[in-house]
């Protein structure tokens, strides 16, 4: 890569165009006009000052939830901040904290290779830390607010450092308050609390039925399997691009399950909170016979129906054409809407 100048002599962040397609994981063709990393926290208060010159500003970490556009007219910010660190301990538990630039998963890696135990259900998935809050990313009945213990952001609307805690930051199922406030804060550091007593979680159904995990697992025993699990089903963003599950699974009220399931007797769901069922998606997709169809360069997964997939060249309309179909067929035969899971970047107003 050639090290084109990001800082001016000052110091100040200098926006450069970039073609985006390796920075996003589905592999979208986009066109940033001004484009910036951000290496250092110095950085940040630079970024303030410069995304006032422009109609919108785009935080980007691994691109692994995003449906870039074409063309983006505004300000795009890497995140590019590196470290972990041990910050904190007591006789419950270590408190560890990542820069917002680190793989998600090679910090999982680190923190299981160190005994760092309780985030090894959370290996494989694609992306950054600093990312890692913005959808609450969860997988294997794990989320990440169950381990969440906080995390530092710069916030551009008062140009302040803020630290904030778990209730601030407004966590749901792959929501939190800065998929609602976009471009509002950068998060530049993320902390785990990871418990000294550990307990394996072990009731998602893959796991349970995982060969070996029956007897007194370890975390690195799971942390394997999560990642065989994921490997066998869901697509690597580095050979076909995707964005993960491409739709949330619908919450339903409890008497909606009951008349969906005597309608659709395979129909799968999980309790979720008191009166209310998580749909499987995957599974409405699938039984409407999406799995493995293609609709020009995209195309639903073959192995999870809840991943679209890039076979080479497509843009946000084509995967944004091929998720209309799939919400209108689930919606037609089940009167479910699905909802869209990665943040879709809107195109500049011409
Ligand atoms: N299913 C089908 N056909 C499919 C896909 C799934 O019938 O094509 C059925 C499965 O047989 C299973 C059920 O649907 O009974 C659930 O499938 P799976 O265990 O694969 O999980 P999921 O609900 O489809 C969610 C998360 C994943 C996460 C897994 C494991 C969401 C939107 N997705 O998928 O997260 O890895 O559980 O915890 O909640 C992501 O967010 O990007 C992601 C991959």
């Amino acid at each position: 890569m050639v090290a084109v100048a990001d800082f001016d002599a000052s110091g100040g962040l200098v926006p450069r165009a970039r073609d985006l397609s390796d920075l996003n994981t589905f592999a979208l063709v986009s066109q940033a006009s001004a484009y910036v990393q951000l290496r250092s926290a110095g950085d940040l208060p630079r970024l303030a000052e410069l995304a006032t010159r422009y109609e919108s500003l785009l935080v980007l970490g691994g691109g692994s939830n995003v449906v870039l556009p074409s063309a983006i007219g505004g300000l795009v910010a890497h995140v590019a901040l590196r470290g972990v660190r041990l910050v904190g301990e007591d006789e419950e538990s270590r408190i560890v904290e990542a820069a917002a630039g680190e793989s998600w998963h090679d910090f999982v890696t680190q923190c299981v290779a160190r005994g760092w135990d309780g985030l090894e259900n959370l290996a494989l998935i694609p992306g950054t830390v600093g990312a890692a809050p913005v959808q609450n990313i969860g997988a294997y009945g794990v989320e990440l607010c169950d381990r969440f213990a906080g995390l530092t952001a710069y916030d551009l609307h008062s140009r302040r450092w803020v630290d904030m805690e778990a209730a601030e930051c407004a966590f749901a199922y792959r929501d939190s308050i800065f998929k609602h406030e976009p471009g509002r804060w950068v998060i530049t550091a993320v902390r785990m609390r990871l418990p000294k007593r550990w307990q394996p979680v072990l009731e998602y159904p893959d796991l349970r039925r995982y060969p070996g995990l029956a007897a007194a697992p370890t975390a690195r025993d799971i942390f394997g399997a999560v990642c065989e699990i994921r490997r066998s089903k869901l697509p690597d963003p580095a050979t076909l691009g995707n964005a993960g599950s491409f739709f949330k699974n619908p919450v339903v009220p409890a008497n909606r399950y009951e008349a969906l399931q005597a309608r659709f007797p395979g129909l799968v769901g999980y309790p979720h909170g008191g009166d209310a069922y998580k749909l499987a998606a995957g599974w409405l997709i699938d039984r409407c016979g999406w799995k493995g169809r293609r609709m020009g360069p995209v195309g639903v997964h073959e192995r999870q129906a809840l991943v679209l997939v890039n076979y080479g060249g497509a843009s946000a309309d084509d995967v944004l054409t091929l998720a209309a179909a799939v919400r209108s067929d689930v919606g037609e035969r089940y009167g479910v809407e699905l909802e869209i899971e990665p943040v879709v970047v809107a195109a500049p107003r011409r």
